[in-house]
């Protein structure tokens, strides 16, 4: 998708790949080998793909894929995770919802991605009185709450004005002081609404009333959860894209999907997450509006035009991977050639 995008736009991109996760394991090097670490910082931008794999899967593994993931979003200080929640009202057979359920639902759920609970120190596990016990850490300083809420006021600015803060203020100290800082930051932004939801009421309220919040901004364990509860709006896991910004230049984008093993080799994997990423990476990192919005187009009219993976079909008729990126490539053409 984005070598048309660069052949029908008159752009040229380098393309680069490299080892990461499960595949830099498979060659016996660390989780994120140097030369992807150095790829990456000298990139300018990463599109990265999921990194598991079940044999890698053991629980008393010192080292694990996932490592890879931690530790390039913290190599790159990309602390502020978009998760945009796409809905195509063609796919609303394939989620559980009636149309009045998805009508007007736009989410953004800004998911804080280098501290909190995936990064908490100290965590490790030990025994006391012949029992084992495991520790983990949730700790935030307010400079990392701070920034990620101004990220999501910023972008409430150009979307409906609202920021829904999630936390769990009524049992945690640290979710107390990330109120304190939604209100402190929210005075530098009184254009945009403010409101605060528990999480365990957000995760029932986004599925119940999604069309009720606009952009949602919460710790990293509470963002992963609620984004990929909220991405049953899309039909799909497979469907939804993610943008990690920071104040660096380099920028890293994802689908929120794993790797799905069950489904790896046999070609009928959903591309869409991975293009509507790279639509993003267009956008935020290059500059490129246009392009990127001629990426959302294609994706939309290639579902339209009834393209649909197994995992977003309602029939047992589906399309494979590779014919689902033709399907959105020959969209981008169609809609390049009539303008
Ligand atoms: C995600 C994933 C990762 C996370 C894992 C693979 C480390 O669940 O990107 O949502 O927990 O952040
Ligand atoms: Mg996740």
């Amino acid at each position: 998708v984005l070598q048309s995008i660069a052949s029908i736009f008159g752009h040229s991109f380098t393309f680069e790949d490299h080892l990461f996760g499960g595949n830099a394991m498979d060659q016996g090097l660390e989780p994120l080998p140097d030369t992807t670490r150095e790829a990456c910082l000298s990139a300018n931008a990463v599109l990265l793909g999921a990194v598991g794999n079940p044999k890698w899967d053991d629980l008393t593994a010192k080292v694990r894929p996932e490592h890879a993931t931690l530790e390039l979003r913290t190599e790159l200080g990309v602390y502020a995770n978009l998760r945009p929640i796409p809905v195509y009202p063609e796919l609303i057979e394939v989620t559980p919802f009636k149309p009045q359920h998805i009508e007007g639902v736009e989410l953004l759920i800004i998911r804080e991605l280098t501290g909190g609970l995936h990064y908490g120190k100290p965590s490790y596990r030990e025994i006391v009185n012949g029992q084992r016990r495991a520790i983990d850490t949730l700790r935030y300083s307010e400079e990392e709450i701070r920034r990620v809420l101004t990220v999501a006021f910023r972008l409430a600015k150009d979307r409906r004005c609202l920021v829904t803060s999630v936390d769990k203020a009524n049992i945690m100290e640290s979710s107390r002081l990330w109120r304190q800082i939604a209100e402190e930051v929210n005075t530098e932004h009184p254009d945009v609404e403010l409101e605060h939801k528990y999480v365990d009421v957000a995760a029932l309220h986004l599925i119940q009333a999604g069309a009720k919040y606009d952009v949602v901004v919460t710790e990293n364990m509470f963002g992963d959860i609620l984004s990929e509860a909220a991405s049953v709006y899309s039909g799909s896991l497979g469907m939804v894209p993610s943008a990690s910004i920071g104040d660096s230049d380099i920028m890293l984008y994802e689908p929120i999907h794993g790797s799905a093993p069950d489904i790896a080799g046999k070609g009928i994997a959903n591309p869409i997450g991975a293009i509507l990423s790279a639509a993003m990476l267009l956008d935020y990192s290059l500059g490129l509006k246009l392009e990127s919005d001629a990426v959302h187009k294609a994706v939309a009219n290639a579902i339209t035009s009834g393209a649909r993976t197994a995992d977003i079909s309602s029939t047992s008729h589906h399309i494979s991977t590779t014919q689902m990126g033709n399907a959105v490539i020959e969209c981008l053409e169609k809609h390049q050639h009539k303008s």
